[in-house]
């Protein structure tokens, strides 16, 4: 089984469809974090593509989701909390706009999923990596509630950013993740939106946990 979540970010996707995951004791994979983990290494590469490109080759991302947190790994290293740096935050969605990042990142997934039951989250998960999953959700927040979600976040782990910057930093991916060429952040066909602004977090994950159970 595979049910995805895609959405802009800030949107609630991956601590939803984490706390989803747990409740039903199922797999929970974050698209957004293998991207983050191939960042680390473009960021390392001196923001130079081919050069980017051979540490790729050479490297191995892994991940696992235990006691309701997703675990990457960047060559057997632990890198959870590395991903989540304004500066890799910064350059992801250039590297996500890659198409040869896109069909690693996809592949990776597509293996994995195979071998249990999944929630997954990203931003083209509906629309061009899974586009029969089982059940799929497009969640939506207006920029200013999602700004303030990721800032608090920001400085529950202590970091000085502003929400002006967190605020930035979300409307620029926005940006540059609709209008990529390569399969962009779009709701699929036939995907439930669901619009969190107004919701409370408890109500969204009983809404998602309640359909996915149908399927169980
Ligand atoms: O989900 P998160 O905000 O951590 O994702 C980081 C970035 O990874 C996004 O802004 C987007 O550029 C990219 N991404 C993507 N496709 C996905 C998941 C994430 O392009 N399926």
């Amino acid at each position: 089984m595979i049910v995805v979540i895609d959405g802009p970010a800030g949107s609630g996707k991956s601590s939803t469809a984490r706390a989803v995951a747990a409740n039903l004791q199922i797999q929970f994979l974050d698209s957004g974090a293998l991207y983050r983990v191939a960042t680390l290494l473009y960021i390392d590469a001196q923001q130079e593509f081919t050069t980017f490109f051979d540490k790729l080759k050479e490297s191995e991302i892994s991940f696992y989701f235990k006691n309701e947190k997703f675990h990457a790994f960047l060559d057997g290293q632990e890198v959870s909390d590395e991903i989540r740096s304004m500066k890799v935050s910064q350059h992801v969605s250039e590297v996500a706009s890659n198409p040869k990042v896109r069909a690693y990142v996809n592949d990776l997934m597509r293996e994995v999923v195979k071998h249990d039951a999944y929630i997954a989250d990203g931003r083209d998960l509906g629309t061009a990596v899974f586009p029969d999953a089982d059940l799929k959700f497009f969640m939506v927040a207006d920029l200013e509630t999602r700004a303030r979600r990721r800032f608090k976040e920001e400085k529950d782990k202590g970091s000085n950013v502003t929400l002006e910057e967190v605020k930035q930093n979300i409307a620029q991916r926005d940006q540059t993740d609709a209008n990529r060429s390569s399969d962009p952040l779009r709701k699929a066909d036939d995907a439930i939106e669901v619009d969190t602004s107004e919701m409370s977090f408890d109500d969204q994950v009983a809404f998602i946990s309640k359909k996915v159970e149908e399927l169980i």
